[in-house]
């Protein structure tokens, strides 16, 4: 029997298209993060998780070593693995190489070309391991096959891919997963801290300029799926912390005037102007806990690195 299905809930890419140039028309402009990660941008983005600056992947590898026994415990026996946004290599081998009761790994992503590459891996890594990869917008209500059949579901949502909800997104999406899984089942989230601005914006302005390179290939992108030809060289990449909302806000900055044609309109861009691309929102442990528990869930663990850096929940429905 063969280790892998593969389901693709609908054509993601096709209903994208409207939705960014929508953004583009809006005053002021923005453009969704999901549009971040086509292959390059996926590319891009595991190079950013490799950066000294970018701390978040690091803090939470250490917590989720240094509680897998915890995890293990937690996953149980005969039980499904559900992973929003998966997979990150480094972190998924963490726990299979040590839970054992897993029986089928369910990574559910938005970019099926990074999945089935991250896929592919990890059947050839783990000879006995069975796959459900679904490529959906997991910021939606998702109706998972048979996932009643296993004793326990547990769902991963890591690399505080929560903060790029807005609160309000996010009490959704918790409210959505809630209804993924049984009592007594739990989800373990990765949840950036709030802390000093100036580490928070070395993380978005690393040194080697490739964190520039993740939000201009959004320009990349744009001239790919409408035919268009902005140039590079009028975007500049414009991140900072607005202590104020506890959010990096991240931009393009438009360097001179133009007028382009994008799947047929005539878009103005101004010089100077700002063009939103992501929110990437740090928490408090008390804001995290008060949103967990109006979305329904009970908070279970809460745990943190040394420095109080980044934080992984475990909540229990
Ligand atoms: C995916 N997400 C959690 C990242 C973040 O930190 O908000 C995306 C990112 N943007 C710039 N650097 C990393």
């Amino acid at each position: 029997m063969s280790r892998l299905k593969f389901y693709e809930y609908k054509k993601v890419e096709e209903n994208l298209k409207p939705e960014l140039l929508r953004g583009l028309k809006e005053s002021p402009k923005h453009i969704s993060p999901k549009f971040f990660y086509d292959k390059t941008g996926s590319l891009l983005f595991d190079e950013i998780t490799n950066l000294p600056e970018y701390y978040p992947t690091e803090k939470e590898i250490s917590i989720l070593k240094e509680h897998i026994g915890e995890i293990c415990e937690i996953i149980g026996e005969n039980s499904a693995l559900i992973e929003y946004g998966g997979a990150n290599l480094r972190k998924i081998s963490i726990i299979l190489d040590h839970c054992k009761g897993i029986s089928c790994y369910i990574p559910i992503d938005i970019s099926t070309i990074y999945m089935q590459s991250s896929v592919n891996q990890l059947l050839k890594q783990y000879e006995q391991l069975t796959i459900m990869a679904i490529s959906a917008d997991f910021t939606k209500s998702i109706k998972i096959p048979d996932i009643e059949k296993f004793s326990r579901r547990t769902v991963l949502f890591l690399g505080s891919s929560i903060g790029n909800f807005e609160p309000q997104e996010l009490l959704h999406f918790l409210m959505n997963a809630y209804e993924t899984i049984e009592e007594g089942d739990c989800l373990i989230i990765g949840a950036d801290l709030r802390k000093e601005p100036a580490i928070l914006n070395r993380a978005y302005n690393d040194s080697k300029g490739v964190t520039a390179a993740f939000n201009l290939n959004l320009i990349t992108r744009i001239n790919r799926e409408f035919d268009s030809e902005l140039s590079m060289k009028s975007f500049r990449h414009f991140a900072y912390y607005n202590d104020k909302e506890g959010r990096i806000e991240m931009y393009l900055k438009v360097l001179n005037d133009i007028v382009a044609n994008i799947g047929g309109e005539q878009i103005a861009f101004r010089r100077n102007e700002l063009i939103h691309t992501e929110n990437s929102y740090k928490f408090t442990i008390e804001g995290f806990s008060d949103l967990v528990k109006k979305a329904g869930f009970k908070v279970g663990k809460v745990w943190t690195d040394n420095e109080k850096f980044y934080s992984v929940f475990v909540i229990v429905k």
